[in-house]
């Protein structure tokens, strides 16, 4: 048993619970992770429990099935917290198939709720987005500024969880929660054993640049050239995985200490970047290039959205640290590594044979 006490981390094999996983158990955290593996890497979940030098027990099970869910929970009922990431996090799947976004979104965590009701669980750390501002009336945005109507059902899934646990937490008396709105994830672990796994279709920029420059995919498509930014391409806020893993060691420290009833936070770095600036970026300090061309706009995106990080310098003590030269090199270094991967390299060459003309030279081929 670890000094700070256990946690139950949801999704803690994805992008980012496994670097966040990592982050906790450093920190003196004794973690138990549930993860139903849907969008996961067995890999990558073996290479965090390699990093930490422990084993980390998995409960593979759904949340969207409540006594599953629950067996999982009363197994572990001594936990303190529980940090909840396990979502379908995509907002163009979203608008292709929201029934499947509300009910992995919402209905996995009723179920989640309803299974820690009657422990003593009473810290409760929520993966937010910057998608619950919609097209936002002010920028940067800043927490406490009222939700627009959100652009796409993800961002809605959002909203509405943060609503549900908002009330929950004032009428219950019981539940104590942070919701830490994310805005853009990007790179890797500093030892570039793990990073973001390519699990099903990644709708993301970051994987789509680096597949593109890998010649896996033809080009990127920028959606829209003609929003009212700089250049007409959207502008996003990028932050490394590393700042945004370390945000929830002291989230949680913060939350146990103080007990907040529910608290808000944006983790961002606060500059907005285009998406040309972004990939120009890429090109610049990864000495490749980024085959794009652009495209009509996209349904669910919004126009601009960068954090305030006011808040969550001032009362959790956090401000990112990396730069955007960081997030692009660790991101292509990360890449590159699963090309030279037996293991990846072959989930790669099946799903994204690399058959592009734009392809740059890569691993053995160097
Ligand atoms: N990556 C981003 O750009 C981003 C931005 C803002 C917010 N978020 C939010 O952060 C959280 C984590 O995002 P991520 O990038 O690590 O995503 P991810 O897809 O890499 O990881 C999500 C994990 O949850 C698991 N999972 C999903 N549904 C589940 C279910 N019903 N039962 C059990 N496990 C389930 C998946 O197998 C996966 O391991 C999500 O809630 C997402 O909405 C992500």
């Amino acid at each position: 048993m670890s000094d700070r006490g256990k946690l139950i981390v949801t999704g803690g094999a994805g992008y980012i619970g496994s670097h966040t996983v990592v982050e906790l158990v450093k920190a003196g955290y004794d973690v138990v992770c549930i993860d139903n593996m849907e969008r996961a890497d067995p890999e990558i979940w073996r290479r965090v429990q390699n990093i930490v030098g422990r084993h980390i027990p998995l409960e593979s099970v759904d949340l969207r099935n409540l006594q599953d869910t629950q067996r999982a929970i009363n197994k572990h009922s001594d936990a303190k917290g529980v940090v909840h990431f396990a979502a379908y996090k995509y907002v163009p799947e979203s608008v292709r198939k929201p029934l499947p976004y509300f009910y992995n979104n919402v209905v996995g965590l009723l179920n989640l709720l309803k299974a820690i009701e009657d422990t003593g669980i009473k810290y409760f750390l929520f993966s937010s987005s910057c998608s619950v501002y919609g097209n936002a009336s002010k920028l940067p945005v800043t927490e406490d500024l009222p939700f627009e109507e959100a652009e796409s059902p993800y961002g809605r899934t959002k909203q509405i969880a943060e609503y549900i646990l908002k009330d929950l937490a004032h009428y219950s008396g019981k539940l104590k929660v942070v919701s830490l709105r994310y805005f853009n994830p990007v790179g890797s672990h500093p030892t570039y054993q793990i990073g973001e796994a390519l699990v099903g279709e990644p709708e993301n920029l970051f994987p789509r640049i680096t597949l593109s420059v890998a010649g896996r995919l033809p080009e990127i498509t920028i959606f829209g050239s003609d929003y009212p930014t700089r250049d007409g391409t959207p502008i996003r806020d990028y932050i490394h995985i590393m700042d945004l893993a370390e945000a929830h060691v002291l989230a949680m420290n913060w939350l146990i200490d103080n007990e907040p009833e529910y608290e808000v936070f944006n983790l961002g770095t606060g500059d907005g970047l285009t998406v040309l600036e972004i990939i120009k970026a890429f090109e610049e300090y990864n000495g490749v290039k980024v085959p794009y061309s652009f495209g009509p706009r996209r349904e669910g995106d919004v126009i601009a959205v960068y954090a305030s990080g006011e808040k969550a310098k001032e009362v959790l003590g956090w401000e990112p640290k990396r730069t955007v030269k960081e997030m692009v090199v660790d991101a292509w270094k990360w890449h590159l590594v699963m090309e030279n991967t037996p293991y990846f390299r072959s989930k790669l060459d099946s799903k994204f044979p690399r058959k592009y003309s734009s392809a740059v030279a890569l691993g053995e081929e160097r």
